[in-house]
């Protein structure tokens, strides 16, 4: 039988399942190299932290692990410009950034995961997303067979998703993101519970250093370490739904809360719904011992605590949204991606 490799430390969620092979590129050249293998391009999958993934199941292709580790910046009068390698460890720009004194990543500190996985899902915390900085994608389309820049306008991005993840799913490989910050101290504290946290810190005027600071320690309270229990932080994207069908929830559900989002639509916060439903910090048992449940502290997250299954915490997160849409009329979208084999 050939060797099969193991997944665990390439997946947050820290499942143990394995693929038929791996390889790692360092550049767009090595990249085009290994897509000239037949097997390989019969089946692949590109991973960049695995910060985002549910598998369910081992994986019967070749998996291929972005390391594109590139960072350049160019500065101009006010901005400066980043290119960045897709296998870029997301945090490690952040933190770049912010030792430069550069604003406009700082909100979206300590986001697992890689430069290149971040335009697909738009990643976004505490009222920034990634789309606000970035400028283009790059990447190889295996549609074409060619490389091609997107520029911002061409991306679709919206909350959480991006054409990466609708129209082009699996068939585009990010290798460099060209993002714009600002030199000027002018960062965002739009969010509730950062203009609380540093309001409490008696911060008035803050710089990028103070929110990247009150983001890093807002998440850490919050959000479960991966390093430390298994998780791939939201497992639910928050529900956007008509504001007619809201007004008529909130006859029922007084207490509902909900954000405004464009003038026709709300969004709910899934984590509310969860709460709601007593799944906070529910522990359950596989039928091997293994325990998975949903975060003590933040009900959107699912987390493995050693052992489970990915079917298992799939079986838990389906509990989830029957329980919802029973409830509430609302169907909660996965905003991880499940591999299923
Ligand atoms: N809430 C509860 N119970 C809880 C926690 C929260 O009812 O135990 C409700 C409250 O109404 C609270 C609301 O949920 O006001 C929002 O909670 P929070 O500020 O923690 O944010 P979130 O909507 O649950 C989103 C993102 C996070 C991001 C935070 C901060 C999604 C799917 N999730 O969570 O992103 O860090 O906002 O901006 O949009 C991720 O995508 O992996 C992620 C962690």
């Amino acid at each position: 039988m050939p060797q099969r490799i193991s997944l665990k430390s390439l997946n947050t969620f820290g499942i143990d399942v394995s693929c038929s092979q791996l390889f790692r590129f360092r550049s767009e050249k090595e990249l085009t190299a290994l897509l000239e293998d037949e097997k390989i391009r019969s089946q692949f999958m590109v991973l960049g932290g695995g910060s985002n993934i549910l598998f369910c199941a081992d994986y019967n292709g070749t998996i291929l692990k972005n390391e594109i580790n590139t960072l350049r910046f160019d500065t101009h009068e006010d901005t400066a410009l980043i290119k960045a390698g897709g296998g870029v460890i997301w945090h490690t720009l952040v933190e770049e950034c912010v030792q430069k004194g550069y604003t406009g990543l700082e909100n979206l500190a300590l986001i697992p995961g890689t430069v290149g996985a971040a335009p697909i899902q738009n990643i976004g915390a505490y009222g920034v997303e990634v789309k606000d900085a970035i400028v283009s994608v790059r990447g190889y389309s295996t549609r074409t067979s060619a490389f091609e820049t997107f520029e911002n306008n061409e991306c679709a991005f919206g909350y959480r998703t991006s054409i990466f993840k609708e129209k082009f799913k699996n068939e585009f490989i990010i290798t460099e993101v060209t993002l714009r910050v600002s030199k000027k101290e002018s960062p965002n504290t739009s969010y509730g519970a950062l203009q609380e946290h540093l309001t409490s810190a008696g911060i008035k005027k803050p710089s990028c250093k103070d929110v990247f600071d009150a983001v890093c320690a807002i998440r850490r309270e919050k959000l479960p370490n991966p390093k430390i229990m298994g998780n791939a932080g939201s497992f639910f994207k928050n529900p956007v739904i008509e504001k007619e069908k809201y007004e008529s929830l909130i006859k029922t559900f007084p207490n509902l809360p909900h954000y405004a989002f464009g003038d026709k639509y709300v969004k709910i916060p899934a984590a509310y719904l969860i709460d709601s439903l007593g799944f906070k910090g529910v522990k359950r048992f596989d039928a091997n011992g293994a325990q998975f449940g949903v975060h003590t502290r933040q009900p959107l997250v699912l987390v493995n605590y050693g052992g489970a299954t990915g079917a298992s915490i799939l079986t838990l997160a389906e509990e989830i949204q029957k329980a919802v849409l029973e409830k509430f009329r609302i169907h909660l979208e996965k905003e991880v991606c499940v591999v299923r084999g």
